[in-house]
């Protein structure tokens, strides 16, 4: 039998369809590791659209002369339960170069020597070792006060990796969930920190990704013109998948589904092409007989919990400021900035935190009309119908 995934599996390529257009784009930017000029990307993208799937591909497939790291930071926030830091985040990046070194260990050895050695050197009085988080086989100093050192030898091992090795030509790290990093201590001085070092390493590539809006205040923080990147980070926004992509992709990929035009009409209505709903309509959408318009009506409905499973996940974890924010722009089609102030029933700086929140975790947009609206017609989908059955939203 054929399943579409509803979330990351083992196995990307057996389940992984098209995108080779971004796949190219996105490649060719990093291929300028191997030159000398180090890429900087930042990939945005709808929730659910595949921009985690994507980029391990992509991670995957590179040649074997560049060493890549993938950094999920809500795993780490999830660690700390919800406390990030400064520090707990260089050490991430620190074991997860580790984790891709111990995976070359035999070809690497010797410069894995090297390494060691200027782990060594570093200077230790202010380290403690009671942390036994190893890499190559020597412990990890956990800083208490010696930041600025921690975190010059973690920014600058990618580069000293490449340098060390004749067989290596770059080294790639995705940090994907990099809104979340506005939660360390101080968001703005950790970008400059980054930024200066990505700078002065010119193998080494940082692909930043999450699910975020694309008018987002952390965007703006990361890359607008008084951000750390100053605009210098490539933005490359993921789109959904056309009409006739879903239509292909369904062909290959579904476990034999069937619709009628107009059920396929309405099939790609209310997945808009996000692959994450496709699948999870697709697995709940009779394969024995064809699907026509009132079929995927009654199924979505039916099973709407299952199909907008993120946005139970997602929902829980909002204040109830936040929700009322968004059950507003549901019953009244978004609405301005002025409305918000007069209508909410909230302060201006309530206001201001919620839209602030909210565009950071890419749930709602500002659009044309200078209209604040719900970026998701599953979550609006998901709502409606809550209210329509329980004759109240979710709490
Ligand atoms: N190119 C693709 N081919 C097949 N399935 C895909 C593809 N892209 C995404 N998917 C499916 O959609 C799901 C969601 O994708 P992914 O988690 O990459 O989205 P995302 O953009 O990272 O979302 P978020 O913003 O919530 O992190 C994946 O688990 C996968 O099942
Ligand atoms: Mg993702």
């Amino acid at each position: 039998m054929k399943i579409m995934p509803v979330s990351m599996p083992k196995d990307i390529d057996k389940y992984f369809f098209n995108r080779t257009k971004d796949i190219n784009m996105i490649n060719t930017q990093l291929s300028t590791v191997k030159f000398d000029i180090p890429p900087q990307l930042l990939i945005t993208g709808y929730r659910g659209v595949g921009k985690t799937f994507l980029l391990r591909k992509i991670l995957n497939d590179q040649s074997s002369d560049i060493l890549t790291v993938f950094l999920d930071i809500s795993e780490i926030m999830g660690r700390q339960k919800g406390n990030l830091t400064e520090e707990e985040v260089l050490k991430a990046i620190l074991n997860a170069i580790g984790e891709t070194m111990a995976q070359h260990k035999k070809s690497y050895k010797k410069w894995m020597e090297k390494i060691a050695l200027n782990i060594k050197k570093l200077e230790l009085k202010d380290y403690d070792f009671s942390n036994n988080i190893e890499i190559f086989d020597i412990p990890i100093p956990v800083i208490s006060d010696n930041y600025d050192k921690l975190s010059k030898f973690v920014m600058e091992l990618p580069q000293k990796i490449v340098d060390s090795s004749d067989e290596l030509n770059g080294f790639i790290i995705v940090i994907d969930e990099f809104q979340l990093l506005k939660n360390v201590e101080d968001p703005e001085a950790f970008f400059w920190l980054m930024r200066s070092f990505a700078q002065k390493q010119f193998n080494v590539g940082y692909v930043f990704t999450g699910s975020v809006s694309k008018t987002a205040e952390i965007i703006n923080m990361i890359n607008g013109q008084e951000g750390a990147f100053g605009g210098r980070l490539i933005q490359i926004n993921i789109d959904p998948f056309t009409f006739d992509e879903t239509k292909r992709y369904i062909d290959e990929k579904s476990n034999n589904l069937k619709f009628t035009d107009e059920g396929f009409k309405r099939f790609y209505a209310c997945t808009r092409g996000i692959p994450l709903y496709i699948n999870s309509l697709s697995s709940v959408l009779p394969n024995n007989s064809v699907c026509d318009e009132n079929i995927i009506k009654q199924t979505l409905q039916l099973n709407i919990d299952q199909v907008a499973i993120m946005w139970i996940y997602i929902w829980g974890r909002l204040s109830p400021g936040e929700k009322d924010f968004i059950i507003y722009l549901l019953e009244h089609d978004g609405a301005t900035r002025a409305t918000l102030d007069q209508q909410l029933g909230y302060s201006k700086s309530s206001v201001t935190r919620f839209i602030d929140s909210l565009l950071n975790q890419g749930i709602i947009e500002f659009s044309r009309g200078n209209k604040f609206v719900l970026a998701d017609k599953m979550l609006q989908f998901w709502l409606k119908i809550k209210f329509e059955t329980n004759g109240c939203y979710p709490l």
